[in-house]
């Protein structure tokens, strides 16, 4: 079933061109280029406030989704993980949108938040792979994402899937709403398609990712950092590699890495930099540069114009292909999971079945 993968997560990253596209088939109308949702039963323009639960990478699936449902729907969003969502006494008001994020839709805090918003009368939307679960069956809004079964424990095709679904989601509720006129539609859903092909281009750096694996492999602490929508990934790719090749890894928004962590650098700790070009590369980079004057060694993924600004005196580089911000977040996953993925191999990792972790938490 791997065919010519040596493991089950290796083949669901290199799947992901393929079942984005699957899934972004069923959100948008290639003809019309517009967003076509599934039918339900409930005004999405009256929407008052969203508010995201979910755990681990679906959480940060979420916290991209903030950014694009802001943005393009003006509509105020909330978003905590399950295990904490409950217990603090959450404010649901009448009018409200639940969404849940979840590849098993299984995960019993995600659940258990999911029940707690129907009994406080929240319409729910669930984001779900499996679609014979608990939580499809349970929701207003039934939103599958097509990324077939996921068998590696950590999250990769489910995650660049959940992202498609979102991103249509937010350009839905903002064309209902009235704030994105049919030339924006266009924009975004043109934006959207061309992940797909994006995404394989992304894929095609594999190799070098592969050779530059063993500069990560011997460290015992990493620092991620990213800006904007792509903060979350540098919190996805510090939860990979912690999954799956057991390096400690912390995720930091670029900018806040002067209000502490940047007192851990020194030549031990690698900074991966994910700084695409675009409104805030400038930014990202100042950051960098803030490490680099510190004698952190840095890895910087960015697409070829900003690889050529700013690569310079860098332990190492990714290049990315260039994209609109929009797409950013899926294209940005590739590297973040291949990197977790080959570090793992150089360190002899069971990558598929990690120690103490299980594909489905059934436990609160
Ligand atoms: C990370 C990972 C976990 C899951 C989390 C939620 O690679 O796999 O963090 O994302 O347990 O699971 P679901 O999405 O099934 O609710």
């Amino acid at each position: 079933e791997k065919g010519n993968y040596r493991h089950y997560m290796q083949k669901e990253i290199f799947e992901q061109p393929t079942v984005v596209a699957q899934t972004l088939g069923s959100y948008l109308r290639r003809d019309e280029v517009s967003v076509a949702l599934p039918q339900f039963d409930f005004d999405i323009s009256s929407i008052k406030r969203v508010t995201i639960v979910a755990c681990g990478t679906s959480f940060y699936a979420g916290m991209v989704a903030k950014y694009w449902f802001e943005q393009f729907a003006r509509v105020p969003v909330d978003i905590d993980v399950a295990s904490e969502f409950r217990y603090r006494e959450p404010v649901l008001e009448d009018g409200g949108l639940a969404l849940f994020i979840s590849q098993s839709g299984e995960t019993a805090d995600t659940l258990a938040a999911l029940r707690h918003c129907k009994e406080k009368g929240q319409t729910i939307a669930v984001v779900v792979n499996v679609p014979t679960s608990t939580m499809a069956r349970e929701a207003d809004l039934l939103l599958p994402t097509h990324a077939g079964p996921e068998i590696g424990v950590a999250s990769t095709k489910a995650f660049t899937c959940q992202l498609a679904v979102l991103a249509a989601l937010a350009a839905h509720m903002a064309v209902k709403k009235g704030l994105m006129s049919r030339e924006q539609e266009h924009e975004v859903v043109t934006h959207l398609l061309e992940a797909p092909a994006c995404l394989n281009s992304a894929l095609d750096h594999d190799d070098d990712i592969a050779a530059m694996a063993h500069l990560i492999a011997p460290a015992r602490d990493v620092l991620y950092l990213g800006r904007g929508q792509d903060y979350p990934l540098a919190l996805e790719g510090a939860l990979k590699l912690k999954e799956i090749s057991y390096i400690h890894a912390e995720g930091y928004a670029s900018g806040e890495m002067k209000h502490g962590p940047i007192a851990l650098i020194d030549d031990d700790v690698p900074v991966i930099v994910l700084a695409p070009s675009g409104p805030l590369f400038e930014k990202s980079i100042s950051n960098m540069e803030e490490v680099r004057a510190r004698g952190g060694k840095i890895v910087l993924i960015s697409d070829a114009k900003g690889l050529e600004e700013a690569g310079e005196g860098c332990m190492a580089t990714i290049e990315m292909p260039r994209v609109h911000p929009l797409i950013a977040p899926l294209v940005y996953a590739i590297p973040v999971q291949l990197l977790a993925y080959h570090v793992a191999c150089v360190k002899g990792t069971d990558v598929d079945q990690p120690r103490n972790l299980a594909k489905s938490v059934t436990v609160e």
